[in-house]
């Protein structure tokens, strides 16, 4: 069957292009459309994925468009600002997204009533909760790509393709592996012979730093975002109903941040309430904290 879908990519450097990339080689989209404040990058790049779209048979037209036509979208990506520019200091860079991401979504409202937002900057939590408040959209329509990327990291670290692993919390720093409801082949890892608790703490620190490791040299992680990008698209365009950490709304604190969510065509469907230990649960609760406060002094 042909789809019928329209997704928006805003911000079309290397991660925009890359998720567009996989958007249209996963032909679950008959358009894609590209926007970008850099008109000559964003035309340069309706050109080169034209011909991605070519290979796959046509089935997804992309094209370049303006704010205003991307809000009309079942989907709506926002890169803009995903790359991190070492030696400038958090603060700076947080402020500068902060700003940048902002002034995307107000000239972007009204958004189509029932389209989806998808943050991909960083710091994803922070910009999530904003694109919430400014969106106009209802809660379960703004969410953010999370620790998504983070827990299929973790998974290839311990080298299991059956495990069942999430990463959780605030992405980055204080974002917690959820060790105590791992499963290995359906057993809990306590049960199971691999990893030690000494090797769970490496593997998460290892995790933990893959990103700055990339960007390091490449100033961004394109093709580990891009996929989880095309999958969760995937997942909300066929309603599929799989769980995912994604960030979304959680009332308790007042922000986003991720928990397992279940995906489908509305966003998130519902959250997953893990039965995590005291201290998995203490460490997610301090840093949803911390985020809180930030996005309250924004507000002031
Ligand atoms: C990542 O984890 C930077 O958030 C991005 O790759």
């Amino acid at each position: 069957m042909k789809p019928t879908s329209k997704i928006a990519i805003i911000g079309v450097g290397q991660v925009g292009g890359a998720a567009a990339n996989a958007i249209v080689l996963s032909s679950i989209a008959s358009e894609v459309l590209l926007v970008d404040s850099d008109i000559d990058r964003r035309d340069a790049q309706v050109q080169d994925l034209s011909d991605v779209a070519y290979s796959q048979k046509g089935v997804t037209r992309v094209q370049a468009a303006t704010y205003e036509e991307a809000a009309q979208s079942d989907i709506i990506v926002i890169t803009a600002g995903s790359r991190h520019f070492f030696g400038q200091c958090s603060i700076d860079y947080t402020a500068r997204n902060v700003s940048m991401v902002s002034n995307i979504i107000k000239s972007m409202v009204p958004f189509k009533a029932s389209s989806i937002l998808l943050i991909v900057a960083n710091p994803v939590d922070l910009l999530t909760s904003i694109a919430q408040e400014l969106s106009g959209l209802p809660r379960h329509q703004v969410l953010g790509a999370g620790t998504f990327l983070d827990s299929i990291r973790l998974r290839g670290l311990v080298a299991a393709s059956s495990i069942d692993v999430y990463v959780l919390g605030v992405h980055g720093e204080a974002q917690v592996t959820a060790w105590s409801m791992t499963k290995i082949g359906g057993s809990p890892i306590a049960k199971a012979l691999l990893p030690s608790s000494l090797e769970c703490d490496k593997i998460s620190d290892e995790c933990r730093e893959k990103a700055e490791i990339i960007m390091r040299t490449k100033g961004s992680t394109p093709y580990g975002i891009a996929s989880v990008v095309a999958s969760t698209c995937t997942s909300i365009l066929m309603d599929k109903r799989n769980i995912r950490p994604l960030s979304h709304y959680q009332p308790e604190f007042g922000c986003c941040f991720s928990l397992p969510a279940l995906i489908g065509r509305q966003g998130i469907v519902g959250t997953v309430h893990m039965p995590l230990n005291d201290e998995e649960k203490a460490k997610i609760d301090n840093s949803a904290k911390k985020l809180k406060a930030r996005l309250e002094a924004i507000h002031k």
